[in-house]
C-alpha cells in the first residue's frame, strides 16, 4: 500500500484528486469508479474545480458507482444516483449515459443485475481507477464483515452498525434502507488502482485493521494488501492507530520525491 498522510481532509482532497486528474488528462478513455459518503465529497468538489478552471475534462469518462440501495427510485434524493448528480454530475462535463449504478428494483432478479454490471464494467475495459471510502467495521462499498473476499457484484444485507451510522443522512421520518447492491470484493480488485479516502478519529480502528492488522473477511478493506497498486490517503486522525508511524512519514517524503521527479502519468498505461 502506498499511504500518503495528510494533514486535514482538506488537503487528502487534494491529493486524492491529483491521481483523479492523472488518469483523465492522460488516458484517452478513463474508467472511474466512484464512491458515495461523506469522505469522497470533499474530492468532488476539487474535482469540479479543477473542472471549472479547465482543467479537467471528464467527456471521456465512463464512471461506475460501487453500490446503491435495493429498490430505491432513481429520483429518491436518498438514491446514490441522486447523490452523485448533485455531488459531481451536475457540475462537470460528463455524458451522463455513461455514468453507471447497479440499481436494481423489487422486480428485478438481483443475480442477473450483478452479472450484468460486471458485464458492463468489463466491456468498457474494465475500471481504471476505483476510489473508495472506508466504514468504520472496515467495509467497502457495502461489503460488510464477512463478505466473501470473492465476492462479485450482489445484493448484501446492511449491519447494524452500517445503517446506524448512515442514520445520520435521513430524516426521523425516512425509510433506511437495510440491503444494498454492491461491487464484490473481487470486483474491486480488479481494478488497475485503488484510491481509498479515509478522514476523522472514527475510521482509525477501521484504518489500523486494514493496513496493519491480518487480511480477513471480517475487516474487508484489509484485502487490499494484495492490491499490486492501492493508495491509502489518510489525515491524521485517520492514520493515528497506524504502527510506525516515522516509517510512513519517511516512505511518504520519498514517495512524493519521485512524483515530483516523474509524475503520476503512469496511472494511465
Ligand atoms: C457507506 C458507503 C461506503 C462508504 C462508507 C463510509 O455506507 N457504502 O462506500 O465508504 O459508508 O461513509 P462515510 O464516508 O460517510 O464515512
Amino acid at each position: 500500500m502506498q499511504i500518503v498522510l495528510c494533514d486535514d481532509a482538506e488537503h487528502a482532497a487534494r491529493e486524492a484528486a491529483k491521481w483523479v486528474q492523472a488518469l483523465l488528462v492522460h488516458k484517452a478513455k478513463p474508467v472511474l469508479g466512484l464512491a458515495t459518503g461523506s469522505t469522497p465529497i470533499r474530492l468532488y468538489q476539487e474535482l469540479i474545480a479543477l473542472h471549472q478552471l479547465q482543467q479537467l475534462s471528464f467527456a471521456n469518462c465512463t464512471t461506475f458507482n460501487l453500490d446503491e440501495y435495493f429498490d430505491i427510485a432513481a429520483t429518491h434524493k436518498q438514491s446514490y444516483r441522486s447523490f452523485m448528480q448533485k455531488h459531481l454530475f451536475n457540475h462537470v462535463d460528463i455524458d451522463q449515459t455513461n455514468t453507471y449504478l447497479p440499481a436494481c428494483s423489487q422486480g428485478q432478479n438481483p443475480r442477473l443485475v450483478g452479472l450484468e454490471y460486471e458485464q458492463k464494467i468489463a466491456a468498457a475495459g474494465g475500471i481504471d481507477l476505483q476510489i473508495l471510502g472506508i466504514g468504520s467495521n472496515g467495509h467497502i462499498g457495502f461489503n460488510e464483515p464477512t463478505s466473501s473476499l470473492a465476492s462479485r457484484t450482489r445484493l448484501k444485507t446492511l449491519t447494524a452498525q452500517t445503517i446506524a451510522d448512515n442514520s445520520r443522512l435521513f430524516e426521523p421520518d425516512e425509510v433506511q434502507p437495510t440491503m444494498a447492491m454492491t461491487m464484490g470484493i473481487a470486483t474491486i480488485m480488479d481494478a488497475r488502482y485503488i484510491l481509498l479516502i479515509a478522514t476523522g478519529q472514527a475510521k482509525a480502528e477501521a484504518v489500523r485493521q486494514m493496513v496493519c492488522g491480518p487480511v480477513s473477511a471480517y475487516c474487508p478493506a484489509s484485502i487490499l494488501q494484495m492490491h499490486e497498486h492501492a493508495i491509502v490517503v489518510l489525515d491524521k486522525d485517520a492514520a493515528s492507530l497506524i504502527s510506525d508511524q516515522q516509517y510512513l512519514k519517511v516512505a511518504e517524503q520519498e514517495n512524493q520525491r519521485m512524483i515530483d521527479m516523474y509524475g503520476l502519468q503512469f496511472i494511465a498505461e
